[in-house]
């Protein structure tokens, strides 16, 4: 997780009275609420693959705490970003998991990395955070 910094909010949320900018939450935090909701009926509440719908699968949802084993230790955390968004799956990749991309993912922050900005939907940010913490 070297060299990665939050620019800015690209966009400031204008709601209602006076507009106020809002802070857009990219937290583990916010993740692992994003997490309950939107993920855990399949991989299960603690993300190692036995959710009450997961288990009923023809593929059985991966255990999301090996991510990193699985890739020598370091968390792949760009190809993550891609399986949920829907925007790079293997084409191995059963058409059970829903591609989060086409939902709403909320407004972009720009996350910059060796130098370059690139924009990334904040809950999609907060998912992945948070799925970092749980590595094992
Ligand atoms: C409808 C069930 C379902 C839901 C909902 C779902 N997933 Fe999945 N997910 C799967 C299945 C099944 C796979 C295994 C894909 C395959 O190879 O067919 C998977 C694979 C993945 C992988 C790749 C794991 C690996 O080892 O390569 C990640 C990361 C992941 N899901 C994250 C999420 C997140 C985060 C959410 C919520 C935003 C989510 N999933 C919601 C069913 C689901």
């Amino acid at each position: 997780m070297t060299g990665i910094k939050w620019i800015a909010p690209l966009l400031a949320l204008g709601l209602g009275a006076g507009c106020v900018e809002q802070e857009l939450d990219v937290s583990a935090e916010a993740g692992a609420m994003l997490f309950a909701e939107n993920c855990a009926a399949c991989h299960g509440a603690d993300a190692k693959g036995a959710g009450e719908f997961g288990v009923q699968l023809f593929n059985i949802p991966p255990d999301l705490t090996r991510l990193s084993e699985q890739y020598e230790g370091v968390f792949p955390r760009d190809y993550v970003l891609g399986v949920i968004d829907g925007f790079h799956r293997d084409p191995a990749f059963s058409a059970a998991m829903p591609e989060f991309g086409a939902g709403d993912l909320g407004p972009t922050v720009i996350v910059e990395e060796d130098g370059l900005g690139t924009p990334i939907p904040a809950r999609l940010l907060a998912l992945v955070t948070w799925l970092e913490t749980i590595q094992e």
